[in-house]
């Protein structure tokens, strides 16, 4: 906000934060109020701040200002916390006034400086899922109208920002159904297949510019990026990732995929450059994760970088990071605009992070790169029916963040147990090269659960880049499910391994406490319940509503090992038995002839990453020079440490932010802290052990001459404990008035 719009923003403030506002100019007096308006912290997606009060000599004196537990849905008839999701929602600021989610995606306000609340809006009327999470909210406002509008479950809402009521006038009585749209599919009620949208888009004008969150699998929607008008919800514009006859793209995948392929999708955000009027942002996979049988070709625009206009949907340019995608390699964070100075010449660019650890910097105006990026060939023995594009990309610079090929080196030595464990594997799997197709023997990879995750990066005008990663190697198996279904004896373990094996594994077993193991699921959850998480899905679970109540049952049956139907004889024409193995290939939900045996991460006997640490890293990259400024890991096991271990980094969450107090602020880790880093070099500078797992990314803000950081502090998933808190964090009074203030001793260790 520069002090011209702050003037304007105070006269026109009213009911709100009234006091602290000046007229004088910004530059005379020093500033009271500061905003945190967009997720991402600015259109550019830098989570900056040029606030200063606290830095890096005051920083140690940090302390909780408020703390505002946002998990009350933990009462009553609500879900219990051990489904309770946790929270990554990031809040924003605007006028005093916070807004956020809690665990079960209701959408609140409260007073910035205190944590009072003063609204809040249920979306679920009857009793629903929970969805996927939400990561956060976006504002807009022409005078007197202002507006909180935010996705839970499939709808898009508009809120009333002074009471968090409902805009009638916004789409159907204040939401708009993001299935609506969409083109139908035949035989297929497309409302009972799964559409969110879990970051928030961003508002240009008066166009709402969202992506969404779909299945991966054969019952994926499509992935359009769409333009909504901000005052009545209706679509203005929709652009295909996966072009439809006649646009430019269409020829990189076969006719009629376009049909039965889905995702491809923007799941994870996007920025605005509002001179431009475009907005960036990345694509994901498309359907079905890891088997490309069905969709041979280059398959624009998924793994894409686009530039499109924001009020058209125009696309300007596109740049593919990888071509035909068989590693779920999504872009997994919103991009980051900057300024750099290359070749002597200052350039606008765009960077964006990858799962599989790497950094493309882009001249915003025509998609190029920045540094050398070659083309090079990669291997193409896939599973038959597999056709894996035979180039891949491999930027020269910045080097990658991330390692990119598990290699011998690579075998972990904390015990001889985790070494034995993880060589046996090792040698057993297809090996050397990064783009090793997924196959049979199986390959070690990273990449699945990034890299770069949802939580993004962090830039300072400087250019310089805050980036925070995982080396979490993964397993990846492929089955030839078809004729293991084709010989399964009953329905509904067919249909298990068709719809549920690519995440609970053939086995059952699951993987750790991500994917939940189905062993024994009786003792654990009743029949109806276990039909009632199918009907609804639950957290990463896609519900399966889209099957027949009766193919349901049979799995669940199965499950339980109550399966009365066998299937000892195949019945052609009777479908009930047959399952979707006999469907032909073009109907839908597409069941690909191979697929994963789970979604199992690669860790040792006793839980750790099985490959040597650093299993979590922060990275400062200079993005006018591709240089790294510094490397340190990010997190750390206690109980490692306290054995002399160096520290190793944990798999982290939640992305970084950066202030003009020369500080980079983050949690994300395992051991549920949250640290301040010197953002010159690297050292941890203040740290602080959350109530609950910090798994969102922080926000920072000053209200009446106070800069408080708040970060949500909700674990709940993988074998965190719950909570459901956003924890403010300010200096002492004292230190506030006075930046020199005498240093005290730690409190917050
Ligand atoms: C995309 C991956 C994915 C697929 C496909 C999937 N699940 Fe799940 N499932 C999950 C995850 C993740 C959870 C844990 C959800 C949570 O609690 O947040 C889960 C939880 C469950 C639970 C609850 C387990 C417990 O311990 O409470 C059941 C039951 C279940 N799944 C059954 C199935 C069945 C049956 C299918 C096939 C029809 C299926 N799932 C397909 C990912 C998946």
């Amino acid at each position: 906000m520069n002090s011209m719009n702050h003037k304007l923003k105070c006269l026109a403030v009213g009911w709100i934060v009234v006091t602290g506002c000046t007229l004088r100019s910004a530059d005379q007096k020093p500033e009271l109020n500061r905003d945190w308006p967009t997720y991402g912290g600015n259109h550019a997606g830098n989570r900056y701040s040029p606030l200063t009060q606290i830095n890096t000599g005051n920083v140690k004196n940090l302390q909780v200002a408020w703390m505002y537990d946002a998990s009350e849905q933990f009462a009553g008839n609500e879900p219990k916390p051990s489904r309770a999701m946790e929270i990554q929602c990031q809040p924003i600021v605007i006028d005093g006034i916070l807004y956020a989610t809690t665990p079960g995606l209701k959408a609140f306000a409260l007073r910035a400086a205190t944590g009072e609340p003063l609204w809040k809006f249920d979306p679920f009327t009857d009793k629903q899922a929970r969805y996927r999470p939400n990561r956060g909210v976006m504002y807009w406002a022409d005078g007197g109208d202002k507006r909180i509008l935010y996705v839970a479950g499939p709808h898009l809402y508009a809120l009333d920002a002074k009471t968090g009521k409902l805009i009638d006038s916004f789409g159907k009585n204040g939401k708009v159904d993001l299935h609506d749209g969409l083109e139908t599919i035949p035989n297929r009620e497309i409302k009972d297949l799964a559409i969110t949208s879990t970051t928030p888009g961003v508002i240009y004008k008066n166009t709402v510019v969202m992506g969404t969150t779909v299945s991966e699998y054969g019952d994926a929607l499509p992935g359009h990026v769409r333009g909504y008008d901000v005052r009545t919800g209706r679509i203005a514009w929709t652009f295909h990732t996966v072009p439809q006859p006649g646009e430019f793209g269409y020829d990189t995948w076969p006719p009629e995929a376009y049909k039965k392929i889905g995702g491809a999708n923007s799941w994870a955000g996007m920025v605005l450059d509002e001179k431009r009027g475009v907005v960036y942002l990345g694509t994901g996979s498309p359907s079905v994760d890891f088997y490309g049988g069905a969709r041979q070709g280059m398959n624009l625009f998924s793994d894409c970088i686009l530039a499109l206009n924001a009020e058209t949907g125009k696309m300007q340019w596109y740049y593919q990071t990888i071509h035909h995608d068989l590693w779920d390699n999504d872009l997994p964070c919103p991009p980051n605009l900057v300024r750099v100075k290359h070749n002597g010449k200052l350039v606008d660019a765009v960077a964006q992070t990858t799962k599989d650890g790497l950094v493309y910097v882009l001249d915003r105006d025509t998609g190029a790169s920045l540094f050398p990026v070659e083309e090079r060939p990669v291997p193409t023995d896939g599973v038959p029916g597999e056709h894996p594009w035979p180039t891949q990309k491999f930027p020269l610079k910045p080097l990658p963040f991330a390692r990119q090929v598990y290699t011998e080196a690579d075998l972990p030595d904390l015990t001889p147990e985790a070494r034995a464990f993880a060589e046996k594997r090792f040698l057993e799997t297809r090996r050397g090269h990064k783009y090793i197709p997924p196959s049979i023997e199986g390959t070690l990879l990273f990449g699945i659960s990034g890299g770069a995750e949802w939580g993004g990066n962090a830039a300072d005008p400087e250019g310089i880049l805050y980036q925070n990663a995982n080396e979490m190697p993964w397993d990846l198996k492929m089955t030839d499910i078809a004729s293991l279904t084709r010989e399964s004896a009953s329905l509904g373990n067919s249909l298990y391994l068709t719809n549920c094996s690519p995440c609970h594994g053939l086995d059952r077993k699951g993987s750790g406490q991500e994917y939940p193991s189905l062993l024994n699921i009786d003792k654990k959850l009743p029949f109806k319940e276990i039909l009632s998480v199918l009907e609804t899905g639950r957290g990463r679970m896609p519900s399966f509503r889209h099957l027949p109540e009766k193919e349901r049952t049979a799995i669940v049956a199965f499950l339980v090992n109550k399966e009365k139907e066998t299937r000892l004889v195949k019945h052609e024409d009777d479908h009930s038995l047959s399952g979707p193995p006999a469907a032909s290939e073009d109907d839908f939900p597409y069941v690909p002839p191979y697929s994963n045996n789970g979604m199992k991460k690669f860790k040792d006997p006793q839980g750790y990453p099985a490959i040597k640490p650093p299993w979590g890293t922060l990275n400062a990259i200079d993005l006018n020079t591709g240089e790294y400024v510094w490397r340190v890991p990010l997190g750390e096991f206690p109980e490692l440490t306290k054995k002399g271990i160096p520290i190793t980094g944990t798999e982290n969450y939640g992305g970084p932010i950066v202030t003009a107090g020369g500080l980079v602020f983050i949690a994300g880790t395992k051991d549920e802290r949250i640290r301040a880093f010197d953002k010159k070099t690297g050292r941890v500078v203040w740290e602080y052990q959350l109530p609950a797992g910090g798994f969102a990314t922080p926000c920072t803000y000053m209200v009446n001459g106070k800069q408080y950081i708040v970060i949500a502090a909700g674990g709940a998933k993988n074998g965190h404990k719950p909570g459901g808190n956003y924890v403010a964090f300010a200096l002492p009074e004292a230190s506030a008035k006075d930046k020199a203030a005498p240093s005290k001793p730690e409190q917050s260790r």
